[in-house]
């Protein structure tokens, strides 16, 4: 090679190596899947890497006390190597505290037989106080949580609407649905609101995420579940935490499956299908019945709406809720506050659909849930009461 042509490709070179930007974490982390004994942590790294966490009891030794439990994503027994670190932390006990960090290191090289590490990076527990976050408990006889829906984009109002949400205050925050107008990138997702969120809140407060029909749109949608992971691995599930047992349905799409907006794609009436066959076992379960109250969680409204997917989870999953004492369905989409008291549009439980720009807090007890509207201004617009069906 000719001296002059060696010296430009070293020059060349070294300024693609000052041009890299560092090894960092651009969203993150945020919590799912909270259960009594579990939580998943997620974030993002810039550049593919391997992630792990470390857990530490909330008492008064520094973080830096020990060497702290450690766990990886890990794929049938190799650590993962990615940009998207989602590590599912178990053997926790119930309603309990604990200090977390999250650790990335980055993978410059990756061969058959030879790996090469770079730099790492990770949340700081020496200038800041490391995140907390407490396990669900069953036991437990109040508990508080925040659903917010259909903010499509509008980072101002989901900062508005859940500045207040603190893990001291809040056990967790319910997307109800249409978060982003669809799904078409990482940076999207990241831009449109879970940056807010982490943020805001999620870092220490999980969030549960009902898919929304506008989730379901996009190139990205068909990771819906790579970034906001379920406890059954579909976007319909359960949880449960103090007095409240919550169902997570999905609506799906709005229109008919062969709608020309869907490009041949749609497959929604067999997905509602699959979830009414699960429902039906869902409300038969002793976890169900034996809570002191059932919140249904669903982003398009099966009432006060004549479109196909409203239409379709009216009749396959209505008739299944029905005599299963459901105390409460919260819904979206529509944009329009509605409330149908228990019995009216054929429910036998009340349904309120929660308009955009509007927060539901809901306070539940073993005896009572309460349910409160909230605008932007953190101003009450509309209260409800709800006793226990002993
Ligand atoms: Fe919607």
């Amino acid at each position: 090679m000719k001296k002059w042509v060696f010296s430009l490709v070293l020059f060349l070179s070294s300024i693609s190596l000052f041009a890299q930007e560092d090894f960092k974490i651009i969203c993150g982390p945020y919590l799912q899947k909270m259960g009594e004994n579990e939580v998943t942590v997620l974030w993002i790294t810039n550049r593919e890497a391997v992630g792990w966490v470390e857990i530490a009891p909330d008492d008064s030794l520094h973080f830096y006390a020990d060497t702290r439990p450690t766990y990886y994503q890990s794929i049938n027994g190799r650590k993962a190597i990615g940009r998207l670190h989602c590590v599912h932390v178990s053997g926790l006990e119930p309603g309990t505290t604990y200090r977390y960090r999250v650790l990335s290191k980055e993978v410059t090289r990756h061969e058959d037989y030879f790996v090469q590490y770079g730099h790492a990076t990770g949340s700081d527990v020496y200038l800041r106080t490391p995140y907390r976050f407490t396990t669900f408990d069953t036991r437990k006889d109040t508990i508080h949580c925040t659903v917010v829906n259909d903010i499509h984009g509008h980072n101002d109002i989901q900062k508005a609407l859940l500045a207040n949400v603190t893990a001291q205050k809040t056990d967790f925050v319910i997307f109800n649905g249409d978060m982003a107008n669809h799904l078409s990138s990482e940076t999207q997702i990241i831009e449109d609101f879970l940056q807010t969120a982490t943020e805001t809140f999620a870092a220490e407060t999980p969030f549960f995420f009902a898919r929304g029909n506008h989730e379901t749109r996009g190139q990205l949608a068909y990771e819906f579940l790579d970034y906001f992971p379920s406890p059954t691995g579909e976007t319909y599930y359960t949880f449960r935490d103090g007095p409240a047992f919550f169902l997570v349905l999905d609506g799906g799409e709005d229109k008919p499956d062969d709608d020309i907006e869907y490009h041949g794609l749609g497959d929604y009436d067999r997905y509602r299908d699959e979830e009414a066959r699960w429902l039906k076992d869902v409300v038969a379960s002793e976890a169900f019945q034996q809570a002191a109250f059932r919140v249904v969680i669903m982003h398009v409204s099966p009432v006060n709406d004549s479109w196909h997917g409203a239409l379709e989870t009216r009749r396959k999953f209505i008739p299944l809720l029905n005599g299963h004492r459901v105390d409460l369905m919260l819904c979206g989409h529509t944009h329009r506050f509605y409330y149908a008291p228990a019995g009216q549009d054929g429910c036998d439980f009340p349904l309120l659909i929660n308009p955009t720009e509007h927060a539901v807090d809901l306070d539940i007890s073993t005896q009572q849930l309460h349910l409160r509207l909230r605008d932007t201004t953190g101003k009450t617009v509309k209260t409800f009461s709800f006793d226990a069906k002993h």
